[in-house]
């Protein structure tokens, strides 16, 4: 029985870029990729960066301390000096608003 949490509107989440916004308590990051939203944990598996504040190329964020990449869809660790791969969590859209499967 899973709940969905209402994380923005549709519109805040700019195209083909990153937005960090507080879910439920949690730091998170919504990426829209050609027209679609996935959503990971914003702070870094290797430091203290938030992936907010990187950079977003096709469906892979940079993070901004040392040029880690993930890939949005499943969090995986893309490069060094990455070890460990970010929560992803599962995205609906429904009437405008972004709602996230977290709890
Ligand atoms: Fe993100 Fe080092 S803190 S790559």
């Amino acid at each position: 029985d899973t709940a969905w949490t209402e994380a923005a509107a549709l519109d805040d989440v700019p195209q083909d870029d990153v937005v960090g916004v507080t879910v439920a308590g949690r730091d998170v990051a919504l990426y829209s990729v050609e027209g679609e939203v996935f959503a990971t944990d914003n702070l870094c598996t290797h430091g203290n960066a938030r992936l907010c504040d990187g950079f977003l190329e096709g469906h892979e964020i940079e993070c901004p301390l040392h040029q880690g990449r993930f890939d949005v869809r499943d969090g995986s660790a893309l490069c060094a000096p990455l070890t460990q791969g970010l929560r992803t969590y599962p995205v609906r859209i429904e009437q405008g608003k972004v709602y996230l499967q977290i709890d």
